[in-house]
């Protein structure tokens, strides 16, 4: 049998011109414990990344704050300068420690997140840069301001946000084509379904981050253990089987700095799930989502 391939999930063209494996990856998790310094086994970080491009993958998230720093030196270490690549980072939060995140979205501050992107990442234009939060205490269209005047100068190629709600993407809308949107969803955190409704009528790409529920729905004993046996495969592979079947506009990017743990991941691209299967994973997962909120 030839290996799982990430191409299996077929391909999705960002802002017109820019086209993708359907299924990426997110390098957040090439960092260490808190998402901050050094991973633990660094080698094995470097394999994971190293081996992307067997699998088919071709779009990698990654942001300033992943280490801080750490992810894009990691991923301009191994795959610089990325042949046939997507490498979509982001900027504006902080660092103050493992786990803190701060917003800081003052025009200056944003400028200098994407020099040093730029730097860090030995590009000369990012592909896919994205407002990793609105800083509230900043207006909105000082933000966006900033963002725009950039993609003018060509230092940003195309212009992606991060858990927004409709209105502030329309707000965006204003000064920039906003191509992506990245906010949390999975099978059972279902809260930005209208975002994603609303992408998807608009063909805006939409990378739900935390796929696999932050590891939760992967692990042996999750939700989808059941539906994995009956299917004769593993949760992880649900869990992306049932995001990429929700929309054409989805853009998973399961986490992980494991080569075992990315080699499962990707065998979620070839899971096919029958209109029966999605149905009863759908109302599974709205299930599980109305007993958090
Ligand atoms: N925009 C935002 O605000 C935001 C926030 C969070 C994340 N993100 C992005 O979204 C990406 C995905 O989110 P995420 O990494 O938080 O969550 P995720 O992809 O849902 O899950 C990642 C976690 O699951 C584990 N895992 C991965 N594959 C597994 C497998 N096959 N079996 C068992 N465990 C497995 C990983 O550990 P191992 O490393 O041990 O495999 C890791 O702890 C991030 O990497 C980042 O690029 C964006």
């Amino acid at each position: 049998m030839a290996a799982a391939n990430a191409r299996d999930a077929g391909q999705f063209t960002i802002g017109g011109d820019l086209k993708v494996t359907r299924l990426g990856f997110g390098a957040m998790r090439i960092t260490g414990k808190g998402i901050w310094n050094q991973p633990t086994d660094i080698p094995e970080a470097k394999r994971a990344l190293a081996a992307l491009s067997d699998h088919g993958i071709d779009f990698i998230d990654t942001a300033d704050s992943y280490g801080p720093f750490v992810s894009e030196e990691l991923i301009a270490e191994v795959l610089a300068p990325y042949k046939g690549l997507t490498v979509a980072t982001k900027g504006g939060l902080t660092r103050h420690g493992p786990d803190i995140w701060m917003p800081v979205g003052r025009p200056e501050y944003l400028r200098q997140c994407v020099l040093m992107s730029l730097r860090r990442l030995k590009l000369e234009k990012i592909d896919l840069w994205q407002l990793h939060r609105i800083d509230a205490k900043v207006p909105a269209e000082e933000q966006f301001g900033v963002i725009a005047a950039m993609q003018t100068e060509g230092l940003i190629r195309h212009v992606g946000l991060s858990e927004v709600s409709v209105e502030q993407i329309e707000a965006a809308q204003k000064h920039f084509p906003v191509v992506t949107v990245q906010n949390q969803y999975n099978l059972v955190n279902r809260k930005s379904e209208a975002v994603l409704d609303y992408c998807e009528q608009k063909g805006i790409g939409f990378i739900p981050w935390a796929p696999l529920g932050s590891g939760h729905l992967a692990k042996p004993g999750s939700v989808l253990t059941k539906i994995a046996e009956k299917l004769g495969t593993g949760p992880s592979q649900v869990a992306l089987a049932w995001v990429l079947k929700r929309s054409p506009v989805m853009l998973p990017i399961p986490g992980t700095g494991s080569t075992a743990h990315l080699a499962e991941n990707v065998a979620g691209a070839s899971i096919h799930l029958s209109d029966e299967d999605f149905a009863a994973l759908d109302a599974q997962g709205q299930g599980e989502y109305a007993k958090s909120v």
